[in-house]
């Protein structure tokens, strides 16, 4: 059975903390909001329970996961912050940017994937904040959603995909991001962005000129999240530029098939279901509830392929993910 708590920022009512606190402390395991998606968390130091979370996701086993603490002096805990690391955490924690470092040896194996590093992020949202300050341990916690599928940006998602699993469930509301942290590689002598994200490229150069985005295989191995297909819907997904007009359409009308449409400029043809965004932010927040709300209702999805700008960059990433093209080069099917 899971224990539920509806939670406003405004009333983080102990109650609910103590609980998830003992939960984890059992290695069970705790679905909570972030600013981004929700997390489903577990101690990232107990290596049963990391193991119920790759479980319950079904998350092949070399993908690692990001440990979640409430302040710099906790990430000391589990991982090397050197002096570039400190500036970007005082710059950018709390918030949507995750730093990959050199491990502590007391962390689990199965929470690195195997590898050397850890990621490691402190998130904004205060019920995640008040949740981490509670806890005497790093909360392992990748996103509450099953594996290949759209993240979950509410908990009722969360509960549609691993309901069973959670013994406790924080519910925040929607999430205000919508889109995941920003990773980024600081244990190496360059610093390379694995994952764009909340933080944009722009911002982190601002502060560190020398961040790259990864380039050929080499960087790819080293981001195994990157390997798989992700945030899927369950009907197959297009992506659709202005520039490709109307006729971009005719393959599904005239096999008769329902389309579903979201985008910031209007859907050029009649007869789709169409989800419309006022900006690229709000695009990025209900992206993923829009792909699990139209996959119930349509046959084909056909989504707007924004600009690369700032935030455009994360946005493009997993509508391009969700698709099942791979770089950033890759050719609307
Ligand atoms: O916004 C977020 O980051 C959310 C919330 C819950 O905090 N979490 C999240 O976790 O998106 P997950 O597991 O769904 O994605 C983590 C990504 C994966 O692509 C993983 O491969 C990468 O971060 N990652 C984690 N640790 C890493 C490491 N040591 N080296 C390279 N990549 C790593
Ligand atoms: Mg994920």
């Amino acid at each position: 059975m899971t224990r539920y708590y509806r939670i406003s920022p405004e009333n983080l009512f102990p109650e609910a903390f103590e609980a998830a606190v003992q939960a984890i402390e059992r290695g069970e395991l705790v679905a909570f909001p972030t600013e981004t998606v929700y997390g489903l968390g577990a101690d990232g130091l107990n290596p049963r329970g990391v193991e119920r979370i790759f479980r319950a996701k079904g998350r092949p086993g070399d993908n690692p996961l990001i440990l979640h603490v409430a302040a710099v002096e906790r990430a000391e805990e589990v991982a090397l912050v050197d002096s570039r690391a400190q500036e970007l955490f005082r710059n950018f924690a709390p918030g949507p940017l995750t730093l990959v470092l050199p491990a502590r040896k007391h962390v689990p194996s199965i929470t690195r994937g195997g590898l050397s590093t850890v990621g490691v992020r402190i998130p904004s949202s205060p019920i995640a904040l008040e949740l981490l300050r509670r806890s005497p341990v790093p909360l392992a916690a990748p996103s509450a959603n099953s594996s290949g599928r759209p993240s979950p940006t509410d908990l009722q998602t969360v509960l549609n995909d691993l309901g069973e699993s959670v013994s406790v469930a924080l519910d925040g509301g929607p999430t205000t991001v919508g889109l995941e942290s920003t990773v980024l590689d600081v244990s190496t002598p360059t610093p390379v962005l694995l994952r764009p994200g909340g933080v944009s490229l722009e911002e982190l150069r601002n502060l560190l000129p020398q961040v790259v985005l990864p380039e050929g295989e080499g960087q790819l191995r080293k981001s195994p999240g990157t390997r798989y297909r992700h945030y899927a819907p369950r009907v197959p997904l297009y992506l659709w530029e202005p520039s490709q007009g109307a006729n971009f359409f005719d393959r599904f009308q005239h096999r008769g098939l329902s389309v579903g449409y979201m985008g910031l400029a209007p859907c050029p043809v009649q007869d789709t279901l169409e989800i419309l965004f006022q900006n690229p932010q709000h695009y990025g927040r209900e992206l993923y509830r829009t792909l699990r709300f139209l996959e119930e209702r349509v046959q084909v999805i056909v989504a707007e392929m924004p600009l690369e700008s700032a935030f455009g960059r994360a946005l493009a990433d997993r509508l391009r993910r969700a698709a099942g093209e791979e770089g950033p080069k890759g050719r609307v099917k």
